[in-house]
Parts: C-alpha cells; structure tokens; sequence
C-alpha cells in the first residue's frame, strides 16, 4: 500500500510470459475478521525450457511456512520481500508448493483482497488483489483451476461461498463449519472471489435454451430481501439476450450475486459469484430512481456478459483491459438498447462519452486504449479503456454490420476459449470474419487524444457539384478508419441522400451534386449518431444548423444539432458578453412541442446543457458567466412556453411507480417541465415541486423535486431537505442522493460540505459515501472552481485522509483536478500548491502517486 522506494513502472513492451506457472491450486482460509488463515497448495509447473528462480507476489501478508513437495524449506533458500517472496532454485520443472500466510480483513480498508463489510467478509482482486490475500502468481496470465476449503465460526459465517458449486458443507469436530467449492473452469487469480457473513439468500431460476436449469441466488444484508426482484429480471433478461443475439449459454448451474455495502467501484465479474456495490442490486419503486433502475440492468447485464468477454477468455496482460471491458460495455451498451430505445440509450451513451471521456483524452490522464504503460494499474479502469473502448468495438461493428459482428465473435470466442488474449487475436477473428483487412483498425488501439476532423467544402460551377473533404490532420504516422454515417438536406429540410462511408486513412472526399439550378449548397449532417469517436470541425452556418436540429430524422442527430445551436448561443453571448437574442431558438425547441416524440426523448430534448457540458464544449472556464447566461436562457424558455410546460405538466402529472417506457417517460417529462416551471420568475409554481416531492410515489419524482428546490435556492429548501432526511434515514442508499443533492449544485458549497460529513450517517471509509459526498462537491463546478481557491484546499485536505484509508478512491479524487491547469485566474497556481503538498506525503500510495505526478506535469 504504501512504499519508500518509487514504484515500477509497467511497459507494455517488457511484457514477457512468466517463467512459471501455476495451473492447479487448493487454497485453505481458516476465517476471523482480525486474523484469517490463508494456505495455498500449487501444482507449479516451468512453461518454457529453462528453470530460473520462481517469485511468487505478495503484500501485506504476514508469513508462515513455506514447503516444497512437502518439506519445510530453509529460510536460506527463499527471501521475503516487500512485495513477494523469491525462491532461488526450484527443485524441478514440476513440483508442489505449499505456502501459509496470515492476514487481517478487518484492518483492510483498500477495499482490496480480502476485507470486512459490515458483517461480511468478501473479496476483490481484480486487478492485483489477490496478493493481498495468498502469495501467487497473480497475472492473468496465469490460469489456474481452484478447489477452495472455507472454515470458520459458524455463528459468524453461516454462508459461505466461492466460485463454481459446491462440494459439501458440513459442521466440523471442533464445531466449526466448512464448505468446500469447485470451480471447473480455468481461471486467472483476479476472478477468484470468497463472501462470507450472515447473508440472507434469495432464490430463482433460469432456464438456457439447451434445457438446463440454471439456479440463480442473490445475497444481500438482512433487511434488504425486499429489493431483488429488479435485479433477478434484470439477470434474466440478459441471460436470454446473449442466447437470442450471440447464441451464448451460461456454462454453470448456479449463479451467484452479492449485494456489498462497501465496494470501490461498480461491480465485479468473478466467475459464477458476482460481487455487485450494493445500489446496483437493491432497488424497489420507493427508494429508487429511474436511472438506477436503468443502471441495474445495464451492469448486471455488463459483469453476466464477462462471463464469455472476459471469464472464459480472458485477458494475456492488464495492458489489453479494454479487450474484455471495451468489448463488454459495448455489448451492455447493445443489450440496453435493445431493452429500452435506441436512440435514447445512443443520446445517453455519448453524453457521456462528450462529457467524461473527451476531456480525459484532453488531459494530463490521456492515454490509448490500450496504455502504454502504468504504475498502478488501478488508475487505468478509465472512461477511455471501458467507454472509449467501447467505441472502438462500435466501429468494427459497423465496419462489418452487426451480423458479421457476431460471427466475428464466435470465431473469437470458440478460438480462444480458455486463453488470455490480446486485442490482436479479437481483431483479427473480425477480419476473418470480414473476410478481408481492416485497414488502421489497430492504430485506434495505439493513439490517445481524440482525433479532431475538419470538413471543407468546394463548389465545381462546372459540374454544379459541392465537394466536401474531410480530414485528420493530426499524427500522421497513426493513421485510423473512420465510418461517417451522413445525410444531406435541401434549405427547406428535406432529405436528398443518405449513406454510410467508411474513411480509411487520413482524408476523404465525398462529391455531391447540387440540387437545384442556383447551385445552392446542401445541408450535410456528417458522423450521425457519433458514428465515430471524433470532434467534427464543421462551417455549418447557424441556419443550417438549425435546419438539422429540426428536421434530421435520425433522433440522436438531430437532438446533437439542436444542443449545437445552443452551444453557438452561448458562445456568441459569452463573446459578446451579454445574452444573445434567443428567437431563433426559442423557435426550434417550441417546434418539439408539436412533434410525437417518445417522452423520454423529448425530456432529452428540451433540457438545457448542464455547466460541466457547456465548459466542456466551449473549452471556457469562466462558471460564473456560463452560469448566469445559463440561468438566464432557462428563465427565457420558462416565460416563453409556461403554458405548454403547464400543460405537460399536467398530462404527466400521474404516474404509475412501475419500470415501464411510458412511465418512465412520463416521469422525465414532468420532471423537465417542473424544472422549468421553477425558472418563471414569479416563482408561483414552488407549491408544485414541494407537493411531488411530499405526495411521490417513485424516487424520481421525489429526489428531483428536492435537487431543483435546492438549485433554484428555494426558501422551501430547508423543508424539503429536513423532510427527505426523516423519511429516509434509515436507508443509506437513499441518504446518498441526499448527501449529493446538496453539494452537486450552487456557489461555494463549503459550509455544506463541512456540516455533511460530520453527520451521523456520513462515513469515509464508505466509497459510496464519499462519491456522494467529495466527488459531487468536486464535479460541481461552481464550488469545486471557486476563486478563491476554497474548494481545492477542502477537496485536496480529504485526499490526503483517503490516501491513507483508501488509495483508490484518493487516486479517483484526485483526478478530478486534470482541469486545473486550465482555469482562470489564480487557480492553476493554487492547485499545484496543493497537488505538491500531496505529493510530498511521507506516506503517498503508489495510486495517488501516479495520477497526482501526471497531473503536476500539466501545469
Ligand atoms: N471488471 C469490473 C467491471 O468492469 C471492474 C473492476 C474494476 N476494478 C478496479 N480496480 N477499478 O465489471
Ligand atoms: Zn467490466
């Protein structure tokens, strides 16, 4: 965890196979909160032809004995290291190793190995947390097939668990119990898991198209047996979706979720015992939000798609992560697309992208897909390697059509069952596929920063045809291929042509013939629907924007249109420094009022950027002025369309607290109007806000009420915060949107800040606590950016507590400064002050090292 000496760096051309591997192992645990037993018993075995001494990892363990095909080894023979243990002249080229260990999960506050969560003890060794637990040989490279024995007070630990199925369970002499699990399938040490505590089991079953029964269990905290059933449909769901659309089967008869409180990240796919952060499990219509309903489905979709992408082939180095991550969130990305609507889910997915990911590839953190090297490979489970990955796969997809795809994927999968691959062995499955190359593909693998395309266009009065180029002029030398989804439109909006091209190389010219007499030029939509995941340099014309941005029948370009022209608005405003005429404007989204759209959908299109999205775009830092033209453009709509807000209000007024689209919809509707509405300057509609949030039926009506009396600075506030907190005090779940809603928007959030985590239920070894808490206030801009340079000492003071008690999330924290050295004013100066005093802890993790060294290097 912590170390005096600089950490190692990882490149990815040192990689070399390991000298030995490990393809058998039994491992023991003798369980206790404060001091767990650990043996492992390896069958090691020499993969090459020369012997050389065998280092096996470990850290923070305390060693206890150590045999080779079982003799106890003089201590002469072996040295312990600080993070593993060498063991100069192995016997032979096959032998058996015996190693014990202590350790103790109740001290863990990493959240990594093996660590206590309320009652329970579990694990998480993706990616190198297993030698925090036994020392092994802890690559993905090295696949093993494990036999577990688990014992302990029965009291204690009435369920315990591990991968694949069980054995036997039985109540020992010395009145202990002790379980044995075993898995049948191979697999690299960071898909081992262990759960054990007072669980409570919930129980259903699925059945694969070949026949089988598989049964399906989730394990959650007493209390909590209630708020499952989303989650069974959801795992269901997923289950028949890989069969229906890759014609992929679940290969074991259990499957296993648990439902853990304290957890670093979303979830994790070990094999046949899925470990899940608690909100990602646990919901009912009460207590949970549309979007988390959403996000349910779409990650227990995500770890159950690891079970192909990801299990059964795996990774040959941490370097090819996005090979199982890019690839799963773009078959996630697929599934919820399926399961709700498209075009909605495309909208989401690259707001998200534009928002989180571009500016990552701006940034101090920037790097390819797959990273060239790392220190702490923690640091790189990014929005890049899964997201931008993900976008990648989406372009091969296209490339080849989704039927193709599939095939791609099975020759893939059938090919390197077993194995730990690269992304070279996944492409070149898809160009066998494809049945010929794909030119550059590769070098989306190896080039960081998002590519910036520029369009020009030339007029041949000869032919009467427009010529448009577009080109990459960046890095010559990595050359990518581009699919360029476009249509083109006369004045009036109607369609002339459409086409999908794919762009090999660095340049490409697309001819189009004039359409009427005056040679008027066409209105060209290109990269519809981010067909690839660029920044597009256009001299679209306002008008011809907005041509687009009404009248684009693909839904995901035409709302990217309508937030151009709102974009361009702000620019102009912010150039001009006052608020622009807003007519236009005001036209193309009253124009939406009279269309049919899906509700969802339109909600998507009347909401008005956030700071973060508009920042992002425009590259301006200046908050205070993006936020009052904001506001002010907001107050604009509000007056212009109180009526038909009104109105929609009132359509969508009642709902029923089910996870249907037409609910939904209607939720996000309401929602956006009443936001609106709450802009009117007479300030007459506060009754309403107030009234859904105490008469709600569903979190989504309940929770946004709350957020936009707090935004809008309600004198209803304090109410409706006091109120939330009695209702929900005894759901730390819900508590967390609490804790959010209350520093994620608005000035200088500090005081709120400094109360919020003295409260009783405020905790920061909770992950969960902590992103509700500190990542909230540091991704509100107005706070976080503060001049005075406040909101970086409060954020920086709590890294350093966290660099302590939990590396990973200190490191994740700390990220949120990549945009420092881009603000105005003093606050640059101000950041890297505190970024150096980080770095110069006595006792800085090799995480927060990492990231706070790369970000110090942008200044
Ligand atoms: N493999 C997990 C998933 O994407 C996430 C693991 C994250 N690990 C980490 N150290 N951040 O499903
Ligand atoms: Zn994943």
């Amino acid at each position: 965890m912590t170390s005096s000496s600089p950490s190692p760096v990882h490149k990815i051309e040192e990689y070399s196979p390991n000298l030995w591997l490990t393809p058998k192992v039994d491992l023991r645990f003798d369980l206790d909160p404060h001091l767990t037993v650990v043996r492992a018993d390896y069958d090691v075995q020499l993969n090459g032809n020369s012997p050389g001494p065998l280092f096996l990892h470990g850290e923070n363990l305390e060693f206890l004995s150590l045999r080779l095909n079982g003799a106890i080894v003089d201590p002469s023979e072996f040295e312990i290291q600080e993070l593993g243990i060498l063991i100069y002249h192995p016997p032979s080229s096959k032998f058996q190793l015996t190693i014990e260990n202590r350790i103790c999960p109740s001290k863990n506050s990493s959240l990594e190995g093996l660590y206590q969560s309320g009652s329970m003890l579990c694990t998480q060794n993706e990616p190198e947390g297993f030698r925090k637990i036994v020392y092994a040989i802890d690559r993905p490279d090295n696949m093993m097939q494990f036999v577990v024995t688990i014992s302990g007070d029965p009291s204690l630990f009435p369920v315990m668990l591990s991968n694949g199925n069980l054995v036997y369970e039985k109540i020992l002499s010395d009145g202990k119990k002790e379980v044995k699990w075993e898995d049948p399938f191979p697999k690299p040490s960071y898909l081992f898991a262990l759960v054990a505590g007072e669980l409570v089991e919930t129980i259903d079953s699925f059945q694969t198209k070949s026949g089988r029964n598989v049964t399906l269990k989730i394990f959650v905290e007493k209390g909590n047996e209630k708020k499952v059933s989303f989650a069974f449909e959801s795992l269901k769901k997923a289950m028949k979706w890989d069969e229906d659309t890759f014609g992929l089967e679940y290969d074991l008869d259990l499957f296993m979720i648990v439902a853990v409180e304290d957890f670093n990240m979303g979830a994790m796919e070990n094999k046949g015992l899925n470990l899940f952060n608690a909100k990602l499990v646990l919901a009912d219509k009460k207590s949970a939000t549309d979007e988390t309903f959403e996000s349910i489905l779409a990650v227990i979709g995500h770890e159950y798609f690891h079970n192909w992408t990801g299990n059964r082939v795996t990774l040959r180095n941490w370097f090819n992560l996005t090979l199982k991550e890019g690839l799963t969130v773009f078959r996630d990305q697929w599934f919820t697309e399926d399961m709700t609507d498209p075009a909605v889910k495309r909208i989401k997915d690259i707001l998200f992208l534009k928002e989180h990911q571009f500016p990552e590839d701006q940034g101090p953190m920037s790097h390819p897909i797959v990273p060239k090297s790392y220190t702490e490979m923690n640091n790189f489970y990014t929005v890049t390697v899964y997201e931008k990955g993900a976008e990648v796969i989406r372009l091969v997809s296209e490339i080849l059509g989704r039927e193709t795809f599939k095939k791609g994927l099975m020759d893939y999968l059938t090919r390197y069952d077993g194995q730990g691959v690269t992304f070279e062995e996944f492409i070149s499955s898809m160009e066998a596929a494809f049945g010929k190359p794909i030119p550059n593909i590769r070098n989306w693998y190896h080039r960081s920063g998002t590519p910036k395309l520029q369009v020009k266009e030339t007029y041949d009065p000869k032919s009467n045809e427009w010529e448009f180029s577009i080109k990459d002029s960046s890095q010559k030398d990595l050359p990518l291929i581009f699919v360029n989804s476009y249509a083109c439109f006369d004045s009036n909006g109607t369609l002339l042509a459409e086409g999908k091209r794919i762009q090999e190389g660095h340049e490409d010219q697309i001819r189009m013939r004039a359409i009427d007499p005056s040679g008027n030029k066409p209105i060209v939509s290109f990269f519809r629907g981010l067909s690839s995941p660029i920044l597009l340099e256009t001299k679209l014309a306002k008008e011809e924007i907005r041509v687009l941005a009404e009248n684009e029948p693909d839904g995901v370009s035409r709302f990217f249109n309508f937030q151009n022209l709102i974009f361009l608005w702000m620019e102009e405003s912010i150039r001009s420094g006052k608020s622009e005429d807003l007519t236009r404007l005001l036209e193309t989204l009253g124009s939406g009022f009279k269309k049919d759209w899906d509700k969802t959908y339109f909600s998507f299109y009347l909401t008005f950027p956030s700071l973060n999205q508009i920042s992002e775009q425009l590259q301006c830092f200046d908050f205070l002025k993006m936020e009052t033209l904001r506001k002010e453009a907001i107050r604009n709509i509000a007056t212009k369309f109180t009526k038909e807000f009104q109105i929609l209000y009132e359509e969508n007024r009642k709902t029923i607290p089910i996870q249907t689209k037409e609910e939904i919809g209607k939720r996000r509707l309401k929602n956006t109007a009443l936001y609106y509405l709450l802009h009117d300057p007479s300030h007459r509609f506060e009754g309403l806000a107030v009234a859904q949030q105490r008469e709600a039926k569903h979190m989504s009506e309940e929770i946004s009420a709350l957020r936009y009396l707090i935004e809008i600075g309600s004198k209803e506030k304090e109410n409706g915060i006091s109120l939330f907190y009695d209702r929900w005090k005894e759901d730390a779940l819900v508590l967390d949107v609490w804790f959010a809603a209350q520093v994620g928007t608005g000035e200088n959030r500090f005081e709120e800040l400094e109360i919020l985590e003295t409260h009783p239920k405020f905790f920061i070894k909770n992950p969960n606590k902590v992103r509700s808490l500190y990542f909230s206030f540091a991704r509100n801009p107005l706070s976080f950016h503060s001049k005075s340079g406040k909101g970086y000492q409060i954020i920086a003071e709590r890294i350093k507590q966290l660099n302590v008690i939990n590396p990973q999330i200190a490191a994740g924290l700390a990220k949120l400064f990549s945009s420092a050295s881009k603000q105005n004013g003093d606050l640059p100066r101000i950041a890297k002050r505190e970024l150096e005093d980080i770095q110069n802890l006595p006792n800085l993790s090799k995480d927060l090292g990492e990231v706070v060294g790369k970000i110090i290097n942008s200044f």
